[in-house]
């Protein structure tokens, strides 16, 4: 049986006390198995090394092997439509391997647990456990009650629970890159989404937690952690003790501190948020990565109006150029939406033109999906038709095209500090790593002596839309 990461499971563990060591971990004494597909953003992702943390603390092992398994969880997510159809289609799967063994239980975890609730345990009898995101510690005890055949859901949300004590275990770890959680929930309500409603309220995380995961991670080698939230600009923690604040620009900074060898990133940054403060502090320090998540949406101030993002075309445009004059070398990605309730074909002009503004390296976009609940669907129709918003989003997809391609032309005969993950998907020959702009970097191995976890200068001879190709420096 392939075993995930648990020796390191047990590092931690000798690290901070019993706690966390697994019950019988000694490499034979799980007593059962689990295996875990994450789906949604970087957060679930997160979240899903926290599960595994809680199931090897309570004498579970995780296998990558699912015929092995005696548990199968998915976490889910449900931003869009598509997203939720992709699980659906996974847990149909899962429930044939069910009726080939009885004794196996399947949950479902993350934020379409909270948002179908019991649909899928108790009317499609899809799923054993039902487990929203604020409620992992109670996993183990669930998992007891499916097995003595219970209904097993909890999807309470919290206003504290920040799993801040828990010590992820690294799924799928390259052992170079980590993302560390500093916030769980949204307190905004933009109207076409569906996370305020599945995670609840916002909360931030014990800063002294973070700076010590972050710190731990460096100690074993990780040279690159993202700091994680739905909207990390509005990090605020109160150190009741010192009785001084911490807001993200503080917690920045002190991470930043831990070692100018590691790199740091964050995601994600709403424009109405993102300070000054912060800005300088990227600018302060070397090892703070010149990148920029910096969601538009859309480009008409009449629909982000009605998308309640609560900015306009102009104060993103401003924030843009406020980015550029503080940080020269700083890239800027971004989400965005096409085809929500009542846009015309003014609005998406509105859109290409506040991109080719802006200058994204890259973007994801989506066209839009009503989502049940939310207030958009509540208040508005989704009245652009699908052939429109297909369109649309084939533009916007161009157009991008256009602009990545011209900064990755615009990077050819730069010279860049590259940090090594591994071999390139493509050649063994090859290194692959990215660029404190988040650009991914190819370039020959050469028989230099670098290793995965290396900081390497490379030279950019050539580029795909996609990748720079690159030369070792020395
Ligand atoms: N907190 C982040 C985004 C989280 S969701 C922010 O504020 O920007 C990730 C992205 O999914 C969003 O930025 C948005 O572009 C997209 N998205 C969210 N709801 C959507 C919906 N109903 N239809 C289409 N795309 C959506
Ligand atoms: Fe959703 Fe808006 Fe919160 Fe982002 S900021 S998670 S888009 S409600
Ligand atoms: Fe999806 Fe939930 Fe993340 S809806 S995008 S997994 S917060």
């Amino acid at each position: 049986m392939e075993l995930l990461e648990i020796e390191s499971n047990i590092h931690n563990s000798a690290r901070q006390g019993e706690a966390y060591a697994p019950i019988g971990s000694e490499f034979f004494g799980f007593k059962k198995y689990f295996y875990i597909e994450s789906y949604g953003c970087a957060m679930n992702f997160s979240d899903t090394e926290i599960v595994a943390s809680i199931l090897n603390a309570n004498g579970y092992g995780a296998t990558k092997n699912l015929e092995e398994a005696d548990l199968i969880f998915v976490n889910t997510c449900s931003i869009r439509e598509k997203a939720e159809a992709t699980v659906r289609k996974r847990l149909t799967e899962f429930r044939k391997l069910k009726e080939a063994n009885k004794e196996v239980l399947v949950g479902v975890l993350g934020c379409m647990a909270e948002r179908l609730k019991t649909k899928l345990l108790e009317e499609e009898k899809l799923v054993d456990i039902v487990i929203g995101p604020d409620s992992y510690r109670s996993l183990p005890a669930l998992i007891e009650m499916a097995e003595s055949g219970q209904k097993a859901v909890n999807v309470l949300l919290s206003r504290e629970e920040t799993y801040a004590d828990i010590s992820p275990v690294r799924l799928d770890s390259n052992g170079v890159s980590a993302f560390v959680s500093i916030m769980r929930g949204c307190n905004n309500m933009c109207s076409f989404c569906v996370v305020p409603f599945t995670r609840g309220r916002e909360r931030s995380r014990d800063t002294f937690s973070i700076i010590a995961e972050a710190t731990n991670l460096f100690s074993k080698g990780y040279k690159e952690i993202t700091l994680l939230g739905q909207n990390v600009d509005s990090y605020y923690w109160y150190d009741d003790a010192k009785a001084y604040a911490v807001t993200f620009a503080d917690l920045l900074e002190k991470v930043a501190l831990i070692n100018p060898e590691l790199r740091i990133r964050f995601s994600t940054s709403h424009p109405k948020d993102i300070t000054d403060d912060v800005l300088l502090v990227m600018r302060k320090y070397e090892n703070v990565c010149k990148h920029i998540h910096l969601p538009l949406q859309s480009g008409s101030t009449r629909v982000l109006q009605l998308m309640n993002r609560t900015y306009t075309r102009e104060w993103y445009l401003a924030k843009v150029d406020r980015i550029r004059e503080l940080l020269p070398e700083c890239t800027i990605t971004a989400d965005i939406i096409t085809g929500f309730c009542t846009e015309t074909e003014e609005d998406h002009q509105d859109t290409l033109s506040a991109m080719e503004h802006s200058g994204y390296e890259m973007s994801y976009m989506y066209f839009y999906s009503e989502r049940p609940g939310t207030l958009a669907a509540k208040r508005f129709e989704d009245d652009v038709p699908l052939d429109v918003k297909k369109r649309r989003l084939q533009e916007i997809v161009d157009m991008q095209g256009k602009l990545s391609t011209q900064g990755n032309l615009n990077d050819i005969g730069k010279t860049f500090k590259v940090l090594l993950e591994g071999n390139s998907k493509k050649s063994e020959f090859d290194w692959t790593g990215r660029t404190e702009q988040n650009k991914s970097v190819v370039f020959p191995k050469n028989e230099t002596p670098f290793k995965k976890g290396d900081y390497v200068w490379v030279k950019i001879k050539d580029c795909t839309r996609a990748t720079l190709l690159g030369e070792i420096v020395v």
